[in-house]
């Protein structure tokens, strides 16, 4: 879009996980349809939007913080517009603190209702009020948003909103409300429309996929789903977030091994390794049920990647439930984790449970989960070294501008040398150089 001078400015900030990023999307969609046009820099924006969590370690206190940066701006520039949206939104005593503490802000919704932020803002402009628009929980999925995307060859598509499963530590459940599934036409007219448009790859969104289809009328499953999207032209590379074990079947497990554009990777949260611990965290499967998982799908898929999310420090996990967290690391071999030091939620369960763990116990533990994760990721990538892997190109690296950086089917970062006509395509690259974190070849 070309830039006129009348045209306001919008900047988003946005906290936490992909579901956000995709909602940042969303809210850039709007905007730029409203005549909005993008900037990074703070100074020359108009309309400032903290999209914010609640899940990520000090994202509420990094809120604050910028929103308290802010009160100078607008002292500044009396019409710059403030929102804030998100998760943290989903909060009665964040709103609270807001509307006291943080006057200066214009717009407060939360994740039901990023269609209404056209209507919210012309009721700030027309009254000069803080606008507070929530919705509790929604029953009701919106189609008629569409994303300004960030990338043109990979996107994010939602397959269902909400989880209803209240895991004791996270606070999900509270703030993106009771699980629903969009409609299966929907959700592949998006991807075709996607696919028409140059996308090769994408990544389907849910708090917890595998238990896609359940709110159907249809019989209708997320394995289901995956078939019909494997057999869209144009699209060659197939991902979803998150997973949970409970739910994983082996219809999907079997998938791996009969669909062709389903990437050989699976990001499958386990939390814990202590059977104790997984009871106390209501996840309802055991380190043998996740164990049994993961063999199956090796058997399936030989290279498949899988990477996990852990949290150290739940309330009462001693040095042996710990150990069992380290042993079944050792045990999987996990390409790649996510590692959290629990932190209290207010309104979960387990911000009640008596037996918090001391701060300093949990950064050793949380330093030697590391620095198992990591020899074993380095391990494993070692392994690489000599193999030819397909790579679809994402960008130039920002460290140097001759090498590019992709991604390979099993999610790993590699860095090779090459031209930026490249990007958006998908190559294969000859593993030379391997680090804990990245791959680094030659194209061949
Ligand atoms: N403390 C620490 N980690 C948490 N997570 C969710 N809630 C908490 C919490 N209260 C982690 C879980 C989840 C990931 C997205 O965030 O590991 O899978
Ligand atoms: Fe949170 Fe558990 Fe739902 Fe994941 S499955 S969003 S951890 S409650």
């Amino acid at each position: 879009m070309k830039e006129n001078k009348k045209q306001k400015k919008y900047l988003i900030r946005t906290y936490g996980c992909q579901m956000n990023e995709h909602d940042s999307e969303k809210i850039s969609w709007i905007l730029e349809n409203m005549n909005y046009i993008e900037t990074e820099n703070i100074e020359e924006a108009d309309f400032i939007i903290y999209n914010t969590c609640l899940v990520r370690e000090n994202a509420e206190v990094k809120v604050y913080g910028n929103l308290g940066a802010l009160k100078q701006l607008k002292r500044k520039k009396p019409n710059l517009m403030i929102a804030v949206c998100g998760c943290m939104m989903q909060r009665e005593e964040v709103r609270n603190v807001i509307t006291t503490k943080h006057k200066h802000v214009d717009i407060i919704f939360g994740t039901h209702n990023i269609h209404k932020l056209p209507q919210l803002i012309n009721n700030h402009l027309q009254t000069g009020e803080t606008i507070v628009d929530i919705i509790e929980d929604s029953r009701e999925i919106v189609e008629n948003i569409d994303s300004n995307r960030k990338y043109s060859y990979k996107a994010f598509v939602n397959i269902m909103y909400g989880c209803n499963n209240f895991c004791t530590y996270c606070i999900v459940p509270y703030t993106r409300g009771r699980e629903i599934s969009r409609k299966p036409e929907n959700i592949i007219r998006e991807i075709k429309e996607l696919a028409e448009s140059g996308c090769k790859e994408v990544t389907l969104l849910g708090q917890n996929v595998n238990s896609y289809g359940k709110t159907l009328e249809e019989d209708y499953d997320f394995v289901d789903l995956l078939k019909d999207i494997n057999i869209v032209e144009g699209i060659e590379r197939i991902r979803f977030m998150t997973s949970h074990p409970k739910d994983l079947s082996d219809k999907l497990i079997e998938a791996y091994g009969s669909l062709d554009k389903l990437c050989e990777h699976l990001h499958l949260p386990v939390q814990s390794g202590s059977n104790r611990v997984l009871k106390e965290m209501n996840r309802n499967y055991t380190k043998e049920d996740y164990l049994k998982i993961i063999n199956k799908l090796k058997k399936v898929a030989p290279n498949i990647a899988i990477t996990t999310d852990i949290i150290v420090g739940f309330p009462g996990e001693t040095e042996e439930d710990f150990n069992d967290t380290l042993d079944l690391v050792k045990e999987v071999k996990f390409d790649s984790a996510f590692t959290f030091l629990y932190s209290i939620r207010e309104g979960t369960k387990a911000a009640n449970m008596g037996n918090q763990i001391d701060d300093k116990v949990k950064h050793n533990r949380f330093q030697r989960l590391s620095d198992t994760l990591n020899s074993i990721s380095l391990e494993i990538n070692q392994k690489l070294i000599g193999d030819t892997l397909e790579v679809l190109v994402e960008e130039v690296s920002k460290n140097n501008p001759d090498v590019l950086t992709g991604r390979t089917r099993t999610s790993k970062i590699v860095h090779f040398k090459g031209d930026e006509s490249l990007i958006g395509t998908i190559v294969n690259v000859k593993i030379e150089n391997v680090k804990t974190f990245t791959l680094e070849g030659s194209l061949v």
